[in-house]
């Protein structure tokens, strides 16, 4: 066996920018080979191969759109031609477009539901099934002390816990993935962990001003939500601990004890 292919690896989609990119590099620190998917961003993504190449790790980047799932069923195998091995999926990327009670229709939830909860779940699926043709390849390990045991990390939102009316599709297509994440942690154990990562608010985007964005940043019983280091933290916590699964760590200041009436970017 080649050391590339001794070595762990994980997907983390979405990987290109923002938190994506934050949980890939805390990744590669850990020490973990890294495939970087992206959808549309691919100049971004081919700068956190290089990030991860400047850490001395092994990296390379995959496109996907998300909204085809011949496209998400490929993905793994392409890791896997790649690498040699894939033991641990992060389910990052996630559509986030707007919309309420009153715009909502089919063609929103379809691509929220596909893009949010249906490839992190094909994706769980392929993991499960690579390592399990991994175990029937090479043997179980003896005694155990390293079994082949995989970990899929689902990315949620605190506000699954402290809903508002605001971005409706989305919301439902991570309550989905909530829910999956349970039935996954049933269905596919022993062989893989599943366990959810729920982030606070932690970067702003277009609709948030900087200043607004740091007042309601602060508005949390710790006064401060999440940075993306927290979440890139809470991501490495959960695939190294081999007791967890099945569940959420809301990593959030305690804003999912709080009620807001509206998102955080319609406030
Ligand atoms: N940011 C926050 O404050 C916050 C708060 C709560 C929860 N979260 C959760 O944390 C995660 C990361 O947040 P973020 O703000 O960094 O995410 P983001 O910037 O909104 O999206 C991450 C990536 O998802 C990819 N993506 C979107 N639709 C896709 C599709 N159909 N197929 C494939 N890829 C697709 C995009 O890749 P390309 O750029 O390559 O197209 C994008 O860069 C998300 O799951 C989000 O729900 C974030």
């Amino acid at each position: 066996m080649s050391s590339l292919a001794r070595t762990r690896t994980v997907l983390v989609t979405g990987a290109a920018r923002r938190l994506g990119r934050d949980m890939a590099l805390a990744l590669a620190r850990a020490g973990w080979q890294v495939a970087v998917h992206y959808r549309g961003s691919q100049q971004d993504a081919l700068e956190t191969v290089a990030a991860c190449a400047e850490l001395s790790v092994n990296s390379a980047a995959f496109d996907a759109d998300f909204l085809d799932e011949d496209a998400v069923r490929a993905l793994v195998p392409r890791v896997v031609q790649h690498f040699g091995r894939l033991d641990a999926v992060v389910n990052n990327a996630s559509l986030f477009e707007h919309d309420d009670v009153q715009s909502f229709g089919y063609a929103a939830l379809e691509a929220h539901l596909r893009s949010n909860t249906g490839a992190p779940i094909l994706l769980a699926q392929a993991l499960h099934a690579h390592l399990g043709e991994r175990a029937a390849a090479e043997g179980e390990p003896a005694e155990q002390v390293e079994p082949i045991q995989g970990a899929v990390v689902n990315v949620l939102d605190q506000k699954l816990w402290n809903q508002n009316p605001d971005f409706l599709s989305y919301t439902l297509s991570k309550a989905a993935l909530e829910a999956a994440n349970t039935m996954l942690a049933l269905a596919l154990a022993p062989r893989v962990r599943v366990v959810g990562v729920a982030p606070g608010l932690t970067l702003t985007s277009h609709l948030l001003s900087q200043e607004r964005f740091e007042q309601l940043h602060a508005m949390s019983p710790l006064g401060r939500s999440s940075s993306a280091e927290d979440i890139a933290a809470a991501v490495c916590f959960a695939l190294e601990n081999r007791a967890m699964t099945g569940t959420t760590l809301l990593v959030d200041g305690g804003q999912h004890l709080q009620r807001f009436e509206r998102d955080f970017s319609m406030m």
